[in-house]
């Protein structure tokens, strides 16, 4: 058993996250690593034809019915997002009405947009003075992170440049991010993320100063992810140098070097990348939309396949409860062999 400030937060047996990905669908997934012991995150679904606080609604009722884990959720509050307002005040109101989802579903997770917009929803505030729900904000900097803390977050999730899907446009890696922030804010409680996939790792971020990690790629090739067996398919045989980072309408993205991919640029710089973003037009914003929907479908050539570069140590599409034994198992081993160097 590995006991963290955050296992303790959150009444876990192990310190591991689901990291949130949408717009595609997690309610499986979620379900699995929750029940594995560790707490699973439901995705901003936003697929063409979803209603995003619908979703976010069938997935809570879902989740209640068929475990009694903790587990959160994830709310991209970008300006670009569909539904934001609604979803930082229609969920906190049917939470707050429901006592089971009240006390199981405490990790309401924000990114992609201000740390402030979910804090300042006053049926949110209602729910956070009853009840035991924790705001966390992904921060992948340290001028982000100090943003975090002035939004009063309960924490932040650390994510660096190598992890899948969306991204800053600050590129700093897990490694470095990690020891800035526990330099800085050696008090925050905090989430690893962006590169996790071994015990090793885990048991690394443990050292600087995280107490849980959160895995995005892991999950996907699970075998109770939602994912297609086409994107699946494509982690195991994956190499960190088979995704690169591109911007395209979601701004910086970590992708799978595919067909799609490769139709997007890959600047060098934040200011390459706003540039570019600005000069986009409707129909390119549209066919990027569309991207994820056929990748969805199975279409892994021509749609957006977010992967990062942890799909470089991942060998086999695994049930998340071994998946989650062995990640445990193993860092416990490492954590061991580093205390034996202690002389
Ligand atoms: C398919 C996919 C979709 C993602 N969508 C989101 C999202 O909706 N919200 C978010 O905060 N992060 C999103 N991310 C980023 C992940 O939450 C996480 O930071 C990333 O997967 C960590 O890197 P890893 O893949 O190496 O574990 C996504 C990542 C992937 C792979």
């Amino acid at each position: 058993m590995i006991e963290t400030n955050i296992t303790k937060m959150f009444g876990l047996k192990h310190p591991i996250f689901s990291a949130p990905m949408g717009p595609f669908f997690t309610r499986e997934l979620a379900l699995a690593v929750s029940e594995a012991g560790g707490l699973g995150v439901l995705s901003n679904v936003n697929i063409v034809g979803t209603d995003p606080v619908k979703e976010h609604i069938e997935s809570l009722e879902y989740l209640i019915e068929h475990t009694d884990r903790p587990f959160g959720l994830n709310i991209l509050t970008s300006r670009n997002n569909r539904g934001v307002k609604e979803m930082v005040t229609e969920i906190p109101k049917i939470v707050m009405k429901n006592p089971k989802m009240r006390e199981q579903c405490i990790y309401w997770l924000t990114s992609a947009g201000s740390s402030k917009i979910l804090p300042s929803s006053k049926p949110f505030q209602e729910l956070r003075e009853n009840s035991e729900v924790k705001h966390f904000h992904v921060a992948p900097a340290v001028w982000l992170a100090q943003k975090c803390v002035d939004s009063k977050v309960d924490g932040i999730v650390c994510t660096g440049g190598e992890g899948g899907g969306h991204q800053s446009y600050e590129r700093v890696s897990t490694l470095v991010l990690l020891q800035q922030l526990n330099k800085t804010f050696p008090d925050l409680p905090k989430i690893a993320c962006g590169g996790f996939a071994t015990g090793e790792g885990l048991s690394a971020a443990l050292s600087l100063g995280a107490g849980a990690i959160a895995m995005g790629s892991r999950f996907i090739s699970s075998k109770q992810s939602e994912f297609h067996e086409k994107y699946k398919a494509l982690v195991p045989p994956g190499k960190p140098q088979d995704t690169n980072l591109y911007t395209g309408s979601f701004g910086p993205i970590r992708l799978f070097k595919n067909k799609y991919a490769l139709e997007h640029p890959a600047p060098s710089s934040k200011e390459e990348m706003i540039a570019y973003e600005k000069s986009l037009t409707i129909e390119q914003m549209m066919k990027d939309a569309d991207a994820y929907d056929r990748v969805y479908y199975g279409d892994t050539d021509t749609g957006a396949v977010l992967l990062g570069q942890s799909i470089g140590v991942i060998n086999s599409i695994d049930d998340v409860n071994d998946i989650i034994e062995r990640i445990i198992k193993e860092a416990e081993t490492a954590i061991n062999k580093n205390h034996a160097m202690l002389k």
